[in-house]
Order: structure tokens, then C-alpha cells, then sequence
């Protein structure tokens, strides 16, 4: 995709227009990771249940996802629910399970239309078999896409997504010198994708709550206060333009210019 498809989606003479074309396209984050956090806070402050900034959180994901495919990005991963998110009151896991059906159910057609490819990471067999089903129809559907790769982390942890790749590597008898870091990222759920360049979290909050542990290890970050339901594409193309003016040195040192003649 393009700075084209991006101008053509975002109002004329906008702050969104003026972010994406300060973008280089040509070094865009591969993988886009966010944590979606915020959503309780959002509905607190407009005195309304928490369930209704679930809701809202939904155009987020929406607003996010289109922008995400149209720039260019490969990968974006979506924070949704937590395996420790179980912990919560049963009507607010129950709402969390419906949002994720209605939204895939509604969403169908544009993750078909921007030729994006729909996936979950996380422990998908303990989920209900409802939203299993639906979740299953969703990856079907979008499986022969080739643009974007959409994962939506539900029921995941990166502790578990680590233990569960050791627990496969075991049972697979692979023996401890023939494991590598390549050979270990393939038994995740992210295998064959490249890891987060960008990771997002919302609401202000300095964590990674157990997202995404071992493929986040170089990942830039950038956190808004913004809380997710208020997140829109002008947030994501900021993250973008800030994280083109980062510095990666993945534990090396910056090349140094040569100085010429001394
Ligand atoms: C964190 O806010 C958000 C979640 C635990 C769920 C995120 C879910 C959605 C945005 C809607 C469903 C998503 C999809 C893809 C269908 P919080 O409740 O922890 O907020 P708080 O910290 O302000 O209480």
C-alpha cells in the first residue's frame, strides 16, 4: 500500500494528512503491536458502564485495522483479551467473548475488502465453542488474503505462548543443541512473522502486561495517554512518524561517520 491509499481514506487538508505524508514508506514498521488499555477508564469518566467503553473500543480496532493495512504494515496485532483478563466479573468476560463475534461477524466484509488476513494468537481451544467457531469461520474466510496479517491476541499470554512453545519443543524431541532463538520462534504462535518493530500502548500506563515477551525484546515503544476508544488513525500515523525518528541499535553502537583527512 501507499501514501495514496492513506490520502484517499483520511479528510483533505488534515492533521492525519499532514502526518502521513511526513511518513517514509519505505521504512515502516513490519509488525505493529498495541496494547488496547483504557477502555474502563473512558466510560468511568462519562459515568457510563464499563461494558460501553468495550463498545467504544471497537471503532478503535476498526479505525486502526483500515489504517494499519493501507499504509503498508504486515503485521498488527491487537491486544484483546488476556488469559489473565479471567479474573474479571463473568458478565464482563461474556461481553468481552460477544464483542469479539459481533466484531468479526461485522467486520467480515472490509477485512475482505482490504485483503487483510484474519488470525487469533493465544490459547484458542479454551475458548467457548461459539466463539471458537466463529473465530475458525473468520481465519477460513480470510485465509487466502495477502495483504496484512491481522492477529487478534485473545486468551493469550507471553509467559504461556513461552511455555507452551517449550512444552511443543519437548514433545517434539528436539534436542537441546539443535534449539536456537530461529528454531524457538517457530514453535509461537507469531511463527513466520517478523517481530513487533512498533509496540503501542494506550491509556498512559507503563507495562507490557505479559504481551508478546519474547518478540517485543527490540520493539520501539511508544505510549499515548489517549485512552483506546479514543484512539484513531491521526494516533497510529503519530506512533509511525515518531517511531521513524528512533534510533535502533539493537545492542550495537551507531556507526560512526568517517571523518575524512584526520
Ligand atoms: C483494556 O481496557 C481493554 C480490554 C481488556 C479489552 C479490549 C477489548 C476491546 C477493545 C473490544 C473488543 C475487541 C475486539 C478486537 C473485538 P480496561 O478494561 O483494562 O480499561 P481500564 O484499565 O481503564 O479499566
Amino acid at each position: 500500500m501507499s501514501l495514496q491509499d492513506v490520502l484517499e481514506w483520511v479528510p483533505e487538508r488534515s492533521v492525519e494528512e499532514d502526518l502521513a505524508r511526513q511518513i517514509d514508506f519505505d521504512r515502516l514498521p513490519a509488525h505493529v503491536a498495541v496494547i488496547m488499555d483504557g477502555n474502563g477508564r473512558w466510560a468511568a469518566r462519562r459515568c457510563l458502564p464499563r461494558a460501553e467503553g468495550h463498545r467504544a473500543g471497537i471503532d478503535a480496532v476498526r479505525d486502526s485495522t483500515e489504517l494499519a493495512a493501507r499504509l503498508g504494515v504486515e503485521v498488527l496485532t491487537l491486544y484483546a483479551f488476556s488469559i489473565e483478563n479471567w479474573k474479571r466479573p463473568a458478565a464482563e468476560v461474556s461481553l468481552l467473548m460477544g464483542l469479539l463475534k459481533r466484531y468479526l461477524r461485522l467486520e467480515i466484509d472490509t477485512l475482505m475488502r482490504n485483503d487483510i488476513r484474519f488470525q487469533t494468537i493465544g490459547r484458542d481451544d479454551e475458548l467457548p465453542p461459539d466463539v471458537r467457531l466463529e473465530l475458525e469461520s473468520a481465519i477460513a474466510r480470510t485465509a487466502n488474503n495477502g495483504g496484512m496479517r491481522f492477529n487478534i491476541a485473545f486468551n493469550y499470554s507471553g509467559r504461556a505462548e513461552i511455555l507452551d512453545a517449550a512444552r511443543r519443543a519437548l514433545a517434539a524431541g528436539i534436542a537441546p543443541e539443535e534449539l536456537d532463538e530461529n528454531r524457538f520462534s517457530d514453535l509461537l504462535h507469531t511463527a513466520g512473522q517478523p517481530d513487533p518493530d512498533l509496540l503501542i500502548r494506550t491509556s498512559g500506563e507503563m507495562r507490557v502486561s505479559n504481551f508478546l515477551l519474547w518478540q517485543i525484546a527490540y520493539s520501539e515503544i511508544w505510549v499515548t495517554e489517549t485512552l483506546w476508544p479514543d484512539f484513531r488513525a491521526r494516533h497510529l500515523l503519530e506512533a509511525v512518524v515518531d517511531y521513524q525518528k528512533r534510533d535502533r541499535r539493537y545492542g550495537g553502537i551507531k556507526p560512526q561517520p568517517v571523518v575524512v583527512g584526520s
